[in-house]
């Protein structure tokens, strides 16, 4: 059925379709219909603690017996800067007060990296893979992974990050085009003008390593799953079509602004985490970009816009909100998560075929 079995076969699913792991909008439900329908469902677990990620994850198994993806940042500890903070803080400062929201939050981490509290939960709850953005963690975790037998996934935005994904162990590799909604996932090419699309990033990555490629980025039907195949990858990981799904947890006022959206609309940006993540253009995004080389380093600046993102979905505003999106927007379509990956599924047999 498929024209490459490796991922498949590697990761124990029929359909080697992932639907990506998406902090912040991915649900049991969501990631159980796709494993349900023979790919493989991801929760993104980035903004969790250990406890929602015990509750959240055995969850997700109730709902499914087939293997679920768990997915975690491996980002570095910030450099920190409070001038920069203070900046930072200042910018935000009239927005808080044309919101209503008080004094702007002091500078603090906030994700939670993975670490060995969060490998317990992991290993105690029982997804059978586990997937990393911004590397993979230190030697001593994925050999605890490895001895587990959990299949451990990564993404690479360059050649030289798939090389380095391998090495460390990596099972498969996600080559993240510059269409792809959400954080970019560099770790070791930071030039953000240098980003590669996945046409041209995913055959490159497949002559460069041995293990499957799963191509990520802009990928939103069936024709764009055959053209991933025909590049040479095992796989796709498919992001923002699975955001207007109704299992997708996300707030209304995302979701029309999804539901109106073509593919000129969206931007990399920093100002909401630090890190460059693609979204729609929204007001906050275009007054920040002026200074966006002048902001925290990631996650510090999660904190700052969290209250501004809570009030903007809770005004039904989209102004202030991270409304991350890749740039095949246009080709999403509502529909529960199961119809979605049915229908991928059949697109991409009868794309093959022509
Ligand atoms: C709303 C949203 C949230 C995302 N969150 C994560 C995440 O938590 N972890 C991760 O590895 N990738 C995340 N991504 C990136 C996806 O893994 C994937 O690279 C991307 O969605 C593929 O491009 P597409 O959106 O065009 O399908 C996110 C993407 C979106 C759209």
């Amino acid at each position: 059925m498929w024209p490459d079995t490796r991922l498949s076969e590697l990761l124990g699913i029929e359909h080697p379709i992932i639907a990506a792991p998406m902090a912040g909008a991915s649900t049991p439900a969501l990631a159980a219909a796709a494993s349900n329908a023979g790919g493989l469902g991801s929760l993104g677990c980035a903004l969790m603690d250990e406890e929602t990620v015990r509750g959240t994850l055995g969850e997700t198994l109730r709902l499914t017996k087939r293997p679920v993806n768990a997915n975690f940042f491996v980002h570095k500890p910030p450099e920190r800067d409070s001038a920069k903070d203070e900046r930072a803080r200042a910018r935000l400062r009239p927005y808080y007060e044309e919101l209503d929201l008080g004094e702007v939050p002091a500078v603090a981490p906030s994700h939670f990296p993975f670490d060995r509290k969060m490998l317990a939960a992991v290993l105690e709850t029982g997804p059978q893979v586990v997937s990393f953005h911004f590397g993979l963690p230190d030697d001593d975790i994925m050999a605890a992974l490895k001895a587990a037998g959990r299949t451990v996934l990564s993404s690479a935005t360059t050649v030289r990050e798939a090389e380095i994904l391998q090495r460390r162990g990596a099972d498969a590799i996600i080559a993240q085009g510059y269409e792809a909604g959400g954080h970019r996932g560099f770790f070791a090419s930071s030039e953000v003008q240098a980003q590669v699309g996945t046409m041209a990033l995913v055959p490159q990555i497949v002559d460069a390593v041995s293990v499957p490629v799963i191509a990520a980025g802009g990928i939103a039907d069936g024709r764009g799953i055959a053209a991933a195949f025909a590049l040479g990858a095992s796989g796709v990981q498919i992001g923002t079509a699975f955001l207007s799904t109704d299992e997708a947890a996300i707030a209304p006022a995302y979701r029309s602004a999804l539901r109106g959206a073509g593919e000129e609309d969206t931007r990399l940006t920093r100002s909401f985490s630090g890190r460059p993540a693609r979204g729609l253009v929204n007001r906050y995004m275009e007054e920040m970009a002026a200074h966006e080389n002048d902001l925290p380093d990631f996650p510090l600046m999660n904190p700052l816009t969290g209250p501004l993102r809570k009030a903007g979905a809770e005004r039904g505003s989209p102004d202030f909100m991270s409304l991350w999106s890749g740039q095949a927007v246009r080709l999403n379509r509502e529909m529960p998560a199961g119809d979605l990956f049915r229908s991928l599924i059949a697109q991409a047999q009868d794309a093959m075929k022509r």
